[in-house]
Order: C-alpha cells, then sequence, then structure tokens
C-alpha cells in the first residue's frame, strides 16, 4: 500500500514533465526548410529536421559568437529561438534568445518582429541573453518575449523562400501606385535622373518597372529595374514597403522604402529603425528620392490632338444643328414658294403660314421681330437655301 502512495505522486511527476515538453515544442513551417532570404540577414539556413537556424543570425560581441539557434517553442504568431552555445559576459554565461513574431504572407513569404529590447553590446540587435542557470530552469515565449521598448512599425523583417521573388508579390501602398519621374540623391550626388525617367508602378500595381532606357542608373542594385513589394506597414502619413529584386542573382536582394507624400528614402535590407521619408538614412548606399508627375516625350503632340477631337465633334455638332435648322426652313420656305408662288415679302407674313409657331409675332415690335426666330427665317433662306444645295450635290 504505502508503496502505491509512493508511485502515485511519481507517475504525476512524470506526466507533467510530458506536458512541459508537449508545450514546449516548436513547428516551423516545411517551405522554410533550406535556404530563406531575410531582409535583416541575407540568405538564412533553416533546417527544419533538428529546428534550427543553422547560418546566418549569429552574433557577435564581447569576442563571443552565437551562430545557431534552435527553436525551442512556437505558437500560432511566434517561435522562440534559443543559441545553441552560451558565452560568458563579464562572468556569468549567456544564451542567446530570439523572439520572433511572424506573420504569414504567403506560400513563399513571412514578416516578422523581433520581440526584445535592443542590445548594444552584439551592435544593437534586438535580441535577449538569459543567463544560462536562468535558461537551464526554463523559459517561454511569454517569459522571454516581453521587451520594456519594443520594435516600432517600421522595424519589420521579411522571409522568402531562396528564388521564389515572383511568388510573393503584394500590392504598393497608393503612395507608390502610379507612374512618377524620379530624382534621386545618393552619398555624393543630386539630381540623378529627373525629368523623362520612369518609374511605373502602376502597369501592374505589385510591382516597380523602371526604364533604364530613360534613365540608366541602376535603381537599388538591380539590373533588370524589376521589383516586387513583399509587405507594407504603413505608420502616421509613412508607408513602409520592402521590396523583392526580380534578379536571379544580386547583392541587394531587398530593400525597403520609406514613402510619404512624393518624397520617398530607401534602405538596403529592412527599414532602419526611425527611418524617415524625408531623408537618407544611415546606411552609404540610401537614396532620397522625389517622385514628380511623369511627362513622356510622346505627351506633348498627344495632348493637342485632344483639343482637336474635342474641336471636332464640338464643329460637327454645330453643323448638323445648322443643317437642322435650314432643313426646316428650306422646307417651310419651299411650301410657302408653292402657295404663294414664290413671294418672299408674303411669306414674311405669319398669317399666311399654317405651321407658323410664332403666332404673337405681329404684336412684337421691328426690333424685337428682328431679333426672334421669324425674322431670321426672313433673312437667312438664300444662305440656307444655298447651303442644303450644296449638300445635294
Ligand atoms: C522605355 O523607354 C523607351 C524609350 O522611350 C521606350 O521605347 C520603351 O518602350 C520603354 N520601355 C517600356 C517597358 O516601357
Amino acid at each position: 500500500m504505502s508503496f502505491m502512495i509512493f508511485w502515485i505522486p511519481l507517475f504525476i511527476i512524470i506526466n507533467s514533465r510530458n506536458f512541459k515538453l508537449i508545450d514546449c515544442v516548436c513547428t516551423l513551417p516545411t517551405v522554410l526548410d533550406g535556404n530563406v532570404w531575410d531582409s535583416r540577414r541575407g540568405t538564412v539556413v533553416f533546417s527544419n529536421s533538428n529546428l534550427e537556424l543553422t547560418s546566418g543570425w549569429e552574433v557577435s560581441g564581447f569576442s563571443q559568437t552565437w551562430s545557431i539557434f534552435t527553436c525551442i517553442e512556437s505558437d500560432s504568431n511566434h517561435w522562440l529561438f534559443q543559441s545553441v552555445n552560451s558565452e560568458e559576459v563579464y562572468g556569468p554565461k549567456y544564451y542567446g534568445f530570439y523572439c520572433v513574431r511572424y506573420t504569414k504572407i504567403t506560400d513563399y513569404s513571412y514578416y516578422y518582429y523581433l520581440d526584445s529590447d535592443i542590445e548594444e553590446i552584439v551592435n544593437y540587435i534586438r535580441l535577449s541573453f538569459i543567463e544560462e542557470s536562468v535558461a537551464n530552469a526554463g523559459v517561454t515565449i511569454s517569459s522571454v518575449c516581453n521587451p520594456t521598448s519594443g520594435p516600432s512599425a517600421e522595424e519589420f523583417h521579411v522571409l522568402v523562400k531562396e528564388n521564389r521573388q515572383a511568388d510573393v508579390k503584394q500590392l504598393f501602398p497608393a503612395a507608390l501606385m502610379g507612374v512618377y519621374a524620379y530624382t534621386a540623391t545618393d552619398a555624393s550626388s543630386s539630381g540623378i535622373c529627373g525629368t523623362g525617367s520612369v518609374w511605373d508602378a502602376c502597369t501592374i500595381k505589385t510591382t516597380i518597372l523602371f526604364n533604364y532606357t530613360q534613365c540608366s542608373t541602376q535603381m537599388f542594385g538591380s539590373t533588370d529595374g524589376e521589383f516586387y513589394a513583399t509587405k507594407y506597414v504603413t505608420s502616421g502619413s509613412t508607408s513602409y514597403v520592402i521590396i523583392i529584386n526580380g534578379d536571379s542573382t544580386t547583392s541587394t536582394r531587398f530593400t525597403c522604402l520609406a514613402v510619404s507624400g512624393s518624397s520617398v528614402s530607401s534602405n538596403p535590407g529592412s527599414c532602419e529603425k526611425g527611418q524617415v521619408a524625408t531623408s537618407r538614412t544611415s546606411d552609404a548606399a540610401s537614396l532620397l528620392i522625389s517622385l514628380s508627375v511623369y511627362e513622356s516625350t510622346q505627351a506633348t503632340p498627344a495632348s493637342p490632338s485632344y483639343v482637336m477631337i474635342i474641336v471636332g465633334v464640338v464643329v460637327a455638332l454645330i453643323v448638323l444643328i445648322a443643317c437642322v435648322i435650314g432643313c426646316k426652313i428650306y422646307h417651310k420656305y419651299k411650301k410657302k414658294s408653292k402657295v404663294q408662288n414664290g413671294n418672299e415679302e408674303n411669306a414674311n407674313n405669319p398669317g399666311n403660314d399654317p405651321s407658323a409657331a410664332n403666332v404673337e409675332a405681329g404684336s412684337l415690335t421691328p426690333r424685337e421681330i428682328n431679333n426672334s426666330l421669324q425674322s431670321i427665317e426672313k433673312q437667312v433662306p438664300p444662305l440656307n437655301a444655298k447651303y442644303i444645295s450644296h449638300d445635294h450635290q
């Protein structure tokens, strides 16, 4: 009996341990297995079989490096990665943790935020260091991923399965959807491109097409001049979009564009924390761009042709109206001519016209008569008749 009592608590302990293990399981999307492009870090490698991120997210500081990370827990929008090794910093040893708050965009793309405070000793990366003994006692998403000063809207990153850039296209923010001329300023010069350059994010609303025939300066490291929106967020009046280079090979796969009104700033990779649309970032390759309405060199003759069409239509309408009026008058005149033997003076007498509408014409002053349709009828028949006779020829 006492033997049984001894075993029951042990069974409960074993059971609760099992529950804890189930709680802490991590599942990574199968699509991320292998090489993945990360807007934050370039090409990174996931190994789903052992739930590891084997390269691309390494951090260094204090002559120490944390290179490989294991996913120890996940839920519907988090992956918690713990470094395989713990390293000494000022005495104690620390594990590094990445708190990845992710959202699926397409079958081949995700975006994420890192829910940690900025760690200065590893070059200002959002990463949580946890002392070895604390980590060994057990940590969870809820215990690690609670920064006091978490990421702001623009601090998102994009993961795209390697070579799937054409399968992750999203719409651009409204401020970038259009056909523009662009004038850029880089680290050393201003006035790059300008009038006649073409930034087309209108023909295809998920794609920016640069026309390098119009301005040959390569934009954001692209030889083809073709970029796709992967994801944008809007904060206040500024939208942040991470674009992906359509080239098959490139050294600049991702670029962040911050846009507000007609002003755009670019930053290679993800957006810079605190990036604004109106100035270059700290990155040497950052551009400040001003968008303006695109004026095609072929648009100049095109505009007057619209005017010509309108003028043509108006003229045609006037001719048509004149024709109809002329026709009526001609018929009326002909009728009167028959009845009164072509006497023009008598034809002016409304009393003699059975179809005359203006029966009160007789009460009008000569001036009023002059201004009335009746008087026009009297004066214009020869002209109208001539016109109609031309028509009939
Ligand atoms: C780029 O500009 C050239 C020269 O104006 C033009 O012939 C060409 O059609 C343009 N390309 C595209 C894709 O619009």
